[in-house]
């Protein structure tokens, strides 16, 4: 016998001490007595894979049962649940505290360099303003964005929360806050700024009484 004929019995042998079948052609001897209308039962062993695994399950569910319910720390879905939800409020709560100029208005700070008042303008234009203020936001039906008037404040956090909610009522210019992001509002109000004393082809007469920066 070579040794990859002794492994190979000795696999078989594993296996069958997993099912403990019965081997064939004996099974006279642990046929029952009974007989159902001609059909007649062998008395087989559990096989122990299945035996062992049964116990594992009744094993485990002690073990569940004094995890669930006899657990100091009063383990349970909701209470999980809850203190993830309060980990989680708590990451964010955190994130807002380091980086507050994300999330808190009023400290809203106007981008300087190019790439952020690059997206204003061209935000300027795919979020159609430049219909009502012009392109080189000369004003039309929206008062001149380049000069130093105006109606309702100028400077990054005026700017920004006309964008956001709109100028008063039944002027046109609505409120964006729904459909544009705080970051592309925020680059919008740049770009409005970076325009500051520019010259467009045909400024608008300038409205408003809010002289910008406050004199
Ligand atoms: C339908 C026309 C219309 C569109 C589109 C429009 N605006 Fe206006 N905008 C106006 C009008 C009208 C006013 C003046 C509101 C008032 O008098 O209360 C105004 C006012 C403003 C002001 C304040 C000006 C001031 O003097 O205080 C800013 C800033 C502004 N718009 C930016 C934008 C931006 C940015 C967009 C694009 C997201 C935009 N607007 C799109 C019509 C428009």
């Amino acid at each position: 016998m070579n040794k990859n004929s002794e492994n190979i019995s000795g696999w078989k042998k594993f296996m069958k001490s997993l099912t403990k079948a019965h081997e064939l052609g004996t099974e006279e001897d642990i046929m029952l007595d009974h007989d159902y209308d001609g059909i007649r039962e062998l008395d087989n062993v559990l096989p122990p894979w299945w035996l062992y695994g049964f116990y594992i399950t009744i094993a485990m569910s002690i073990f569940y049962i004094f995890q669930v319910f006899y657990n100091p720390e009063n383990y349970s879905q909701s209470n999980e649940y809850a203190t993830e939800v309060a980990e989680g409020k708590a990451e964010v709560e955190a994130y807002k505290a380091a980086n507050p100029q994300l999330f808190d208005d009023s400290n809203i700070v106007a981008f300087t360099d190019e790439a952020n008042i690059a997206k204003g303008k061209e935000l300027f234009t795919s979020k159609t303003c430049f219909a009502c203020h012009l392109a080189d936001l000369g004003g039309s039906i929206g008062p001149n964005l380049t000069d130093n008037h105006w109606v309702l404040g100028g400077g990054v956090k005026n700017i920004y929360n006309t964008i956001s909610n709109g100028g008063r009522p039944g002027k046109g210019m609505i409120a964006w806050e729904t459909t544009i992001t705080r970051e592309e509002r925020i680059q919008l109000a740049s770009y409005i700024i970076s325009m500051q004393g520019s010259a467009p082809a045909a400024p608008k007469a300038a409205e408003g009484d809010i002289i910008w920066p406050a004199q």
